[in-house]
């Protein structure tokens, strides 16, 4: 099971801070468990953890079973919450340098007309056998009109239909809302299989839904595993939510105390995405009404030669959220040198990856001491168990945490604001 060091932090905080912030935090659960929180209409994402949806895995999985027999290329279309949870665990859980089939590639999360120019160019490319590409395409948005997926989708849907024809539709997986949205008027128009996002599931909130389990699976990850994973670690803190809410307490103390920054740091690359998921998810959920954490992510050791200096001796207003893998991910290490010219024979037999460990410890170490509280969250080891614990941990921790701010965890109107200034200079009808 993945675990909570909290030391480094409630070293910063008085007793008596820490006491209150931990009642308000077992306040904030139940309110949640009991399902009378503000946004309680939002909680279906409990429900996919408390009974566990089988009919959707295996729905997921033959349909990603199929995929990856015909595809050399699966493009997931979407933006924020409909893409964040597949890329964090098709990036933690797939090796490096994959040339497994089909790649993934995502698309929908930006406007760049260059970097869809360029997909596109490289679709028409053929594979190294002089083979066409075999493409297939999942648009995954709930609302089915959010500007950069929806343009996307057009584009690559035209593509796919000038080149695909008549079969064009079997290739188009559409992950949206039952009714409503420009998407499924699209949808109405064609034969594309669907899957269904529920309305109580929020974006950010869905990674254990068809949208970010349909393009894990078809990456090749065992989606089961990670599904039941999740769910392991809702029934643990079913039984004892304590690491839930001593995990909150720490962090809204130090909140109450000043602090504007949760630095969430990662010394593994293929962890970056997954802190990603993680910015997302707690930026979103809790950065309104004026408050909030600004959660910001770091790819250590590459931002110690950054970001480092900031770190250690910049304003006193950050905290940092580190994220630990125990196991070795590599066995690789470091080999003996007889000459020794590069004066590092003091690491030799070592493996890089405890090196890394060391890296991140220390670093830790010196934050600290340069008056940085340090949250540290364990998993055993990287694998689909342990990202699926990690996932169940941070959508509790996020609720709780939101609600003993006093903000709903599961809307986002500030996102509305810039949409419709966009529209209005696009001249978009009313
Ligand atoms: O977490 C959220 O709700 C948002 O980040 C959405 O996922 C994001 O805005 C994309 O929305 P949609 O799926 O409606 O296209």
């Amino acid at each position: 099971m993945i675990s909570i060091s909290l030391d480094q932090a409630r070293s910063f905080i008085e007793p008596a801070s820490w006491q209150k912030a931990r009642e308000q935090a077992r306040d904030a659960y139940q309110s949640l468990i009991d399902r009378n929180c503000t946004g309680n209409e939002w909680l279906g994402w409990i429900d996919l953890l408390e009974q566990p949806n089988d009919a959707m895995v295996s729905r997921i999985d033959e349909t990603a079973i199929s995929i990856r027999k015909h595809a050399d290329v699966f493009i997931v279309c979407g933006i924020g919450g409909s893409y964040l949870g597949a890329k964090a665990c098709i990036e933690a859980l797939r090796p490096y340098f994959d040339e497994s089939s089909p790649e993934i590639i995502f698309a929908g999360h930006q406007l760049s007309g260059s970097y869809l120019e360029s997909l596109i160019e490289y679709l028409e490319r053929p594979n190294a056998d002089g083979e066409p590409k075999s493409v297939f395409l999942n648009v995954i948005s709930k609302s089915g009109t959010t500007l950069e997926t929806a343009l996307s989708f057009r584009i690559l849907r035209n593509w796919m239909e000038d080149h695909y024809e008549d079969e064009a539709d079997q290739r188009i997986i559409v992950t949206t809302s039952e009714e409503g949205g420009a998407l499924n008027q699209v949808r109405e128009q064609h034969d594309y299989q669907k899957f269904v996002l529920a309305d109580d599931v929020g974006g950010r909130f869905s990674v254990l839904t068809p949208v970010g389990l349909l393009p894990a699976a078809v990456a090749g990850l065992d989606i089961q595993t990670l599904y039941y994973g999740a769910i392991s670690a809702f029934e643990a803190y079913q039984k004892d939510p304590s690491a839930i809410l001593d995990h909150a307490a720490t962090r809204k103390a130090l909140y109450d105390d000043g602090k504007a920054i949760d630095l969430i740091a990662c010394f593994e690359p293929k962890l970056k995405a997954l802190g990603g998921w993680l910015q997302q998810l707690l930026g979103e959920s809790e950065g309104k009404d004026g408050k909030g954490l600004y959660p910001a992510l770091a790819g250590y050791t590459t931002d110690l030669h950054s970001l480092g200096q900031w770190v250690q001796e910049g304003p006193r207003n950050i905290m940092e959220t580190f994220i630990d893998v125990e196991l070795p991910i590599s066995t690789l290490s470091v080999p003996q040198d007889a000459d020794n010219a590069d004066k590092l024979n003091y690491t030799a037999g070592e493996k890089m990856d405890e090196i890394n460990r060391t890296a991140l410890q220390g670093t830790r170490q010196a934050h600290v001491e340069g008056g940085v509280p340090a949250i540290t969250v364990h998993l055993p080891k990287l694998n689909a168990q342990h990202v699926g614990q990690f996932i169940t941990h941070f959508e509790l921790f996020t609720a709780v945490y939101c609600l003993m701010l006093g903000v709903n965890p599961f809307n986002q109107p500030g996102v509305e604001a810039y949409k419709k200034e966009i529209y209005r200079l696009l001249g978009r009808p009313e």
